[in-house]
């Protein structure tokens, strides 16, 4: 039972949350060869590493380098032997296929392209194998257009993509199949193997739907809902822990745009700054719904009539000007309500965010 890859969620934390329960479950199903899909990086290598250590997950990839070591990140390959048949399982990946982590940055991984790998790997694999297995992590096109190049695998099986593939289909010699997304459906290939070489000679393929018609398994039913109350838990702990208290009823942030007609120079400093794609950069990461990042991304955060997601608030994007000068409403010219500009800096420049943080030379790049 082999899976082709992207088993774990977009990079937020909520995701990140599902993405442990689905480990934990893939686990129990005892797979005997995941293949690694960039996905699977999204929540960084220390994540993935622990999901597989604590629920014995059997990913396989050949192609992904730590940048640093040079070493593969997983195990090359795996040995599964079925009925006597010893299956040799090889996973790769597309080196397109952007690995962007919520920890840690892309160059962190390299990725080889897959050709070459496996015209290397491929005969040492044979020697230990009957029948090879490759879980292709690159779309139809490209998996395809791999099999013409590379001879010798005997059924590829692929991922990063949304359609079944229920024909019976050969390419090079090698028998292929997918089933598609979501765990919406699950595939079955009969292999018709020769008793004297161990080669593929013909595939028979079937793919079921996991809809209506199957049979919910009621252990997993409760566990499943018992999942989903731990994530409502999960989320209300975390807003609670960033509450909304700060500043006044009686004042509102305006907004950045209410300053830009009166302050048109400061405005034209301010939209060439770092602090005016603040949110985007957070965004990138798939974090903009996380307090701990909005705290210092966006204006007014923890403060009444601040930041939120909700409208009006999710308007108070990035560090606008009321983020340093403090509430518009407040505005006056008597030079009290600027002082506190000056002191907002060390609120978000703290030594963990901004270790290199010095007020004179940050202030001149935002001067106004
Ligand atoms: C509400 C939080 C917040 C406050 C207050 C704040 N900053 Fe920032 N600042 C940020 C964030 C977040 C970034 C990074 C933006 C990005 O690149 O996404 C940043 C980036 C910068 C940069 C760009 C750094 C670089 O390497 O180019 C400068 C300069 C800067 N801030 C100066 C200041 C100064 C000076 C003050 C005080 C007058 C100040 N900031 C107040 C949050 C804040
Ligand atoms: C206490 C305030 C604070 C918090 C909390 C914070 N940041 Fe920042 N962040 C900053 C400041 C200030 C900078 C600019 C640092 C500098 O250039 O000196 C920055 C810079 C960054 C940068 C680099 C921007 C660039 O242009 O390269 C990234 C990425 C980033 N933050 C992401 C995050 C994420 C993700 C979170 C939540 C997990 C987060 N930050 C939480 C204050 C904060
Ligand atoms: C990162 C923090 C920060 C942001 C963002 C920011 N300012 Fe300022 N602003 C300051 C600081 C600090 C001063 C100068 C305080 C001092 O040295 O007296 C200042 C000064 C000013 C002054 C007085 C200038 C003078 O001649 O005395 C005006 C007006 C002003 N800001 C308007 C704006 C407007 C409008 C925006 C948004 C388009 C904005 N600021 C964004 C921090 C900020
Ligand atoms: C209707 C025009 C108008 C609007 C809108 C406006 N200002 Fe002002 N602001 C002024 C005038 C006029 C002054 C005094 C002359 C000066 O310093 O430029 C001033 C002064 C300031 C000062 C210096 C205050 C001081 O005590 O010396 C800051 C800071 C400032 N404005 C920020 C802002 C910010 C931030 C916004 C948007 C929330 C804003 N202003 C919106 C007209 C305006």
């Amino acid at each position: 039972m082999v899976d082709a890859g992207d088993l774990f969620g977009s990079r937020n934390k909520n995701d990140e949350f599902q993405s442990a329960f689905l480990a934990e479950m893939t686990g129990e199903m005892g797979y005997d060869a995941i293949a690694l899909g960039e996905r699977d990086l999204n929540y960084g290598l220390p994540f993935l590493k622990d999901m597989i250590e604590k629920h014995g997950l059997p990913y396989t990839n050949a192609n992904v380098r730590d940048t640093e070591t040079g070493e593969l990140i997983l195990p090359e390959y795996l040995i599964v032997e079925r009925s006597g048949i010893k299956y040799g399982i090889v996973s790769v990946m597309d080196p397109r296929h952007k690995i962007v982590t919520m920890t840690a940055e892309e160059a962190a991984f390299q990725v080889d392209e897959p050709v070459p790998v496996l015209r290397e790997l491929l005969p040492r694999l044979r020697k230990e194998a009957d029948t090879i297995l490759l879980l292709a992590h690159l779309g139809e096109q490209r998996a395809t257009d791999l099999l013409r190049e590379v001879k010798g695998i005997d059924l590829c099986v692929i991922g990063h993509t949304s359609r079944n593939i229920n024909a019976e289909r050969i390419v090079n010699d090698t028998a292929v199949f997918s089933a598609a997304y979501e765990g919406r459906y699950i595939g079955r290939a009969n292999l018709f193997v020769d008793d004297a070489d161990g080669r593929v000679m013909a595939i028979d393929v079937g793919i079921t739907t996991l809809g209506d018609k199957v049979d919910s398994d009621e252990e997993m039913l409760a566990r499943v809902e018992k999942y989903k109350s731990d994530l409502v838990d999960y989320k209300t702990a975390k807003r609670a822990a960033y509450p909304r208290t700060m500043g006044s009823d009686k004042e509102t942030f305006l907004g950045e745009r209410a300053c830009m007609s009166c302050h048109e120079e400061a405005w034209k400093v301010y939209m060439d700054t770092d602090h005016r794609s603040a949110f985007a950069t957070i965004r990138y990461r798939g974090q903009s719904f996380e307090p701990e990042c909005l705290v210092c991304h966006t204006t007014g955060f923890q403060f009444k009539q601040g930041y939120s997601d909700d409208a009006p608030y999710n308007k108070l994007k990035n560090v606008q000007c009321e983020a340093c000068h403090g509430y518009g409403s407040q505005h006056g010219r008597d030079g009290k309500w600027l002082a506190q500009a000056k002191d907002s800096c060390t609120l978000c420049h703290d030594k963990e965010n901004s270790p290199e943080f010095d007020y004179a030379s940050y202030w001149e790049k935002i001067k106004h």
